[in-house]
This record gives C-alpha cells, structure tokens and sequence, in this order.
C-alpha cells in the first residue's frame, strides 16, 4: 500500500525497503504516549482557532476510541505499518474520516516522535525510581538486623579490618540514593515538551506550546527548536544514570556470590532465588545475581550505541535517530527486571552471623587496632605499625591469633602493653570504637539507618 506520505514518489517501498525502514515492532511501545500527546495537541488546535472545536472534538474521540481498543487487545498493531505515529493517524483516518487528517496540522513526526519519547522515559523512570527506593529500603532493614553482626572488612579481597554486615551493606544504600538522586535530576532537564518544533523551524501557525505542555504535565517547551527535534541527550543521560545503576547492582551482585559459596559462607540466598544444576544434585547456584553481573554489559552497550549513533549527525533530524529506541527502551527494561528480581532476593537472604564472625576472627583484622592501642599510650604510629607487624608475622609461624598471646609476652615486647589491650582489641571493641562519623561504630550505623529512615519517608511521599 502506498504511504501516506505518497506524493512527491508514488509512496511505494520495495519490501526489505519498508521492513528495514519499519520502526512499529519497537516504537509501538509508545501508543499511549503518542495518543496522549495528539489529543493534546489537537485540543490545543482548537483552542488557537486553528481546526474547530467539532472537530478536535472528533479527533480526540477517535483517538480515545483507538487506545481503549489496543489496551483491551481488540486493536493489533499492524506489522505493514511505518511507524506508531503512521500507525495512529491511519486508524483514526480510517475511523472518522477526513477530519482525522487535520490531526498532523503544526506538528512533524520529528517533534511528535521526541515528545512521546520523553513521555515514554518518564512514565518508565517513575518505575525505576520507585524499585529503587524498595531496594533501599530492604537494604536498610538488613542493615537494622545487622548492626553488631562482625565481618571482615575487606581490601584487595584480603581481610583487613573488622566491620559490621550493617556498615558494609549500607554502603550500598548510599550508591543506590545517588542512583536514585541522578534520575530526579534527569527529569528536571527531560521533563521540557518539544512538541511545536515540528520539522525543525517551528511553525507558521500560531500555536500554544506551553498549553501542551501543561496539560501532559511538562514543566514547559524546549527554547530552540532544531534543538527540540535534533536533542537525544536525555537518551544519553538516562543511560548513563542506568548503567550506574547496573555497576552498582553487579558490584552488589558479584559479592552476594562470593558470599554464597561454600568458601565463605556468609549469606544463603532463599531457595526461591537460587537454581540447582542438571548434573551435580549438590548445587544451589546464585544465577539471579550472576544474571544481574551479566547484563550490566549490555546496558553499557546501549548507552554506547546511543553515543556512537548521535556523534557525527548533523542538525537536524536523521533517520538514524530511529535507533535511539531500542537502545534505550533495552536499558530501561532490563534495569527493570533486574532491579524486580533483586529487592526480594536481599530481603530474604539469611545472613550467616556466626561463619562471618570466625571469618573475622581470623586474618588478624584487629592489628591496627593493637598498633593504635600503642599509638594511644604515646608510641609512635610508625614504630607501633613496625612493632604489630612483627609480632603478626610471629603469630603466623606458630598458627595463634594476636588474642592469645600473653600478657607477659607482649610485655616482653613493650612495657606500654597492659592487660587492658585484650578488651581493646577484641572484635567487638574494634567495630564500637570507630566512632568517626561515617565510621562503622553502632552509633554511625544508627545515624545512617536513621537518615535512611527519614529519606524513604519524604521520597515515598511523592510516589
Ligand atoms: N520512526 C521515526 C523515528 O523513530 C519517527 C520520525 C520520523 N521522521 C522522519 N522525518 N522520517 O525516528
């Protein structure tokens, strides 16, 4: 069938032609958006005496008409047709006749295709932002239950000193806040309408843009419209904010593992989150979250796919823009998935307090502790560091830990030791001390959980 942009040639694709130029299979996310913005648009119409109230009257009943028929499956996308908005405007045609043709006056499928794109991205990121509060929010309740739990605390995967299970799991929180912060911050700049910019210049008609972007609750119109058309940058950023996200989540994702194996331990992901193998009947295999490790690459493929795509693109719109969509909806998608599957597998993961301890109690996390203890006392932290080293390599060659050597040893080594110096290096006493702000003491956990607290509060409030 010709296209509706016959005219100029006869309209007629060769087939691999009109399937490769075909944009539906994947913009046809975007219906409800599309529809959304042209009753907009076409009331807006009206109101500027550009198509009579009859007939806007008549274009928006139409268009209500086609998105009540596709949300109840009674209307399918035609696989033939160009694109959503050659899709849209053909059915309303089809269904009211020549004023449906009015419907594309003041507006171009570049400015149409920017805007349902924005709102698009908008109603998604809702999604996201709100999972990433419930991740925070699991997170924080870990945390809570965890507060005295003592792990070793690591650098370079070797153990270094002690922490508590709340402290470390919190660091996470504080990743997914500014995760969270970054998408907020996106939508200030996203949430602009560009419908109006039509082609490129703008238009002869005397159209109301910001009337637009009122009523699809934009805070108000792109300033330059070959801009309006030709910007893709909050594709980019919201890639970008997403494929943090995905490095934080594979991060999170690559420790849960570890924790899982039988080497260390510490956790036990709920059966409802682990498979089994085909072959070894003794395996409990933490595929979520290797899941979650893998698929970061792709996002990071998509956000470099929108970069390479819009680098060498002259002003202002090019086809090539057509595959800014994938690109994105991919990412957004699979944060999506990601995200659903691993705020539940947090929240039920047992937290294996003991087998962390006696992790801790090995690999002689408190010698900085011993060294500050003689710091304390006026020996300095050089000497002191000097000093602990020594007697850790001692320990090591005859297989005990710093606990166990006595008193009358260590005074052998320094008068400064006392008997005092077991209460202070013992586990416990190494995670209460670090009372610096920010530090891993209860009472730092305390705050963080607490302004964690108040945080979700005023955020939830807005979802
Ligand atoms: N399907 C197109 C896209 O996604 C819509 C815009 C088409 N504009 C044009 N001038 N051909 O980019």
């Amino acid at each position: 069938m010709a296209k509706m942009w016959a005219g100029r040639t006869d309209g007629i694709l060769n087939k691999d032609a009109d399937d490769f130029n075909s944009s539906i299979s994947f913009d046809k996310k975007m219906y409800k958006q599309d529809i959304l913005g042209s009753i907009a648009h076409s009331q807006m119409l009206a109101q500027k005496n550009i198509i009579s109230f009859d007939d806007a009257e008549k274009i928006a009943n139409g268009l209500a008409g086609i998105l009540d028929d596709i949300q109840n499956g009674k209307l399918d996308f035609s696989p033939d047709a160009e694109d959503i908005h050659m899709f849209v405007e053909e059915q309303l045609i089809k269904r009211i006749g020549d004023v449906g043709k009015k419907l594309h006056t003041a507006r171009s499928r570049n400015d149409q295709v920017a805007l349902d794109l924005r709102m698009y991205l908008k109603d998604e990121s809702k999604k996201i932002s709100s999972l990433l509060l419930n991740l925070i929010e699991v997170i924080k309740n870990q945390a809570a239950k965890n507060i005295y739990t003592v792990m070793p605390g690591y650098t370079h995967l070797q153990r270094a000193q002690p922490i508590s299970f709340a402290h470390h799991l919190l660091a996470y929180a504080q990743m997914f806040k500014r995760d969270y912060s970054r998408i907020t911050d996106w939508k200030k700049r996203t949430n602009l309408s560009p419908l109006g910019s039509c082609a490129l210049a703008g238009t002869t008609y005397d159209t109301d843009r910001n009337m637009v972007a009122k009523a699809l609750g934009f805070d108000g119109v792109t300033a330059n419209s070959i801009d309006g058309v030709s910007d893709r940058d909050f594709c980019v950023e919201l890639l970008s904010a997403l494929s943090l996200i995905m490095t934080h989540l594979s991060r999170f994702s690559e420790e849960i593992i570890l924790w899982s194996s039988w080497e260390f331990k510490f956790v036990e992901l709920d059966d409802a989150f682990t498979t089994g193998s085909s072959i070894m009947p003794q395996k409990k295999n933490s595929d979520m979250a290797e899941l979650v490790r893998g698929k970061t690459g792709r996002v990071y493929g998509d956000l470099m796919a929108m970069l390479t795509m819009l680098k060498g693109l002259p002003l202002a719109y090019n086809k090539d823009m057509q595959e800014d969509k994938e690109a994105v909806f991919d990412g957004v998608e699979t944060v999506e998935k990601c995200l659903t599957v691993f705020v539940p597998m947090v929240d039920t993961m047992k937290v294996l307090k003991d087998n962390m301890l006696s992790a801790a109690q090995k690999g002689f996390i408190n010698a900085t502790d011993l060294a500050d203890y003689l710091t304390k006392k006026g020996m300095p932290f050089r000497t002191a560091y000097k000093i602990v080293g020594q007697i850790v390599a001692k320990c090591v060659k005859e297989n005990i830990i710093l606990d166990e050597i006595p008193l009358s040893e260590y005074k052998k080594i320094s008068d400064l030791f006392e008997q005092d110096l077991y209460g202070e290096i013992s586990l416990a006493a190494c995670v209460e001390k670090r009372i610096s702000e920010g530090g891993t003491g209860p009472k730092s956990v305390e705050k963080q959980i607490a302004d964690l607290e108040v945080f979700l509060k005023n955020e939830k409030d807005i979802y």
